[in-house]
């Protein structure tokens, strides 16, 4: 196995950028099997050798997660020439050459969809997490043009629940969807989800059509599979239209409330076990 760099594995470990980690070995006793290091180059084999600061061992994990909210007018690829990515919002030591080919995304949010998007390096979860066979439940908040009645909004819970048949979108072939679970926000949800969000850039646009900001329906939508524009186009079928859209959930991880739209966090240990919770259970 190729060994990483001592700086860049600490980096990743969360103790801060690589002129940090110069620092903290010449400040602090980094040893590498018991061995005082202070060359941050040294080659780490993370399987097998251990590390510590200050006689604290620390763990090390061999791949790397990261939890984003999405910021809208992004989209989600590693390299578009006319609009800005998902990648050029990562600080510079997440877009080296040496993770260039390995940090990847686990699915794909639109280009004007906002929320929860993860970040691996680790491409078995990210395998068990897309495949079809999957069927990992992803929650949106999804802010609609047309306020709904109570009436109507039976007709969507059953509707959605039944497995809604969806039209074409651009290339795509119209299908039957999978039975999916919408719970319609409250005021406080609503309150809570835009809270981060670029949410006021939606009310300015509809600032003169029917939509009122201060009384609209929002919804929060489970889907078990991931079509293109498939939120979008299930909330059409039911005869409205999604103007905001963002992603919650992916299975038991929520998106950190405290990100504001365009910021990411390492995901910890209790993240991950939600992660991974999902593909124990399957
Ligand atoms: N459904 C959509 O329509 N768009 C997304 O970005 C995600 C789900």
């Amino acid at each position: 196995m190729a060994k990483q760099r001592l700086d860049k594995l600490l980096s990743h470990e969360g103790f801060g950028s690589r002129k940090d980690i110069k620092k903290l070995l010449r400040n602090s006793k980094v040893t590498v099997n018991g061995t005082r290091i202070s060359d941050p180059s040294f080659g780490i084999d993370f399987e097998n050798d251990s590390i510590a600061i200050d006689d604290k061992e620390i763990s090390i994990h061999k791949h790397i997660y990261l939890m984003m909210n999405k910021i809208m007018h992004t989209v989600s690829t590693n390299k578009d020439g006319e609009h800005q990515t998902v990648f050029d919002l990562l600080a510079d030591d997440m877009r080296t050459p040496y993770l260039e080919d390995k940090l990847h995304l686990v699915g794909r949010l639109d280009m004007d969809t906002e929320g929860l998007l993860i970040f691996t390096t680790d491409g078995e979860l990210t395998h068990r997490l897309i495949s079809p066979k999957s069927h990992i439940g992803k929650t949106y908040f999804c802010v609609l043009e047309h306020k709904e009645t109570d009436e109507r909004k039976k007709e969507i819970e059953k509707l959605f629940a039944e497995g809604i048949e969806v039209g074409p979108d651009d290339n795509e072939a119209g299908f039957k969807c999978e039975p999916a679970d919408v719970k319609w926000a409250t005021k406080s949800q609503i309150k809570e989800y835009t809270e981060n969000s670029s949410i006021q850039e939606i009310y300015n646009k509809l600032e003169s059509k029917s939509f009122n900001k201060d009384d609209y329906t929002a919804a929060l939508l489970t889907i078990h599979e991931g079509k293109y524009h498939q939120v979008k186009r299930m909330f059409a079928a039911a005869g409205n239209k999604v103007v905001f859209l963002k992603r919650i959930s992916i299975g038991k991880l929520e998106l950190d409330k405290a990100l504001k739209p365009g910021e990411y966090v390492f995901l910890d240990d209790e993240s991950l076990e939600k992660l991974n919770w999902f593909i124990l259970s399957l």
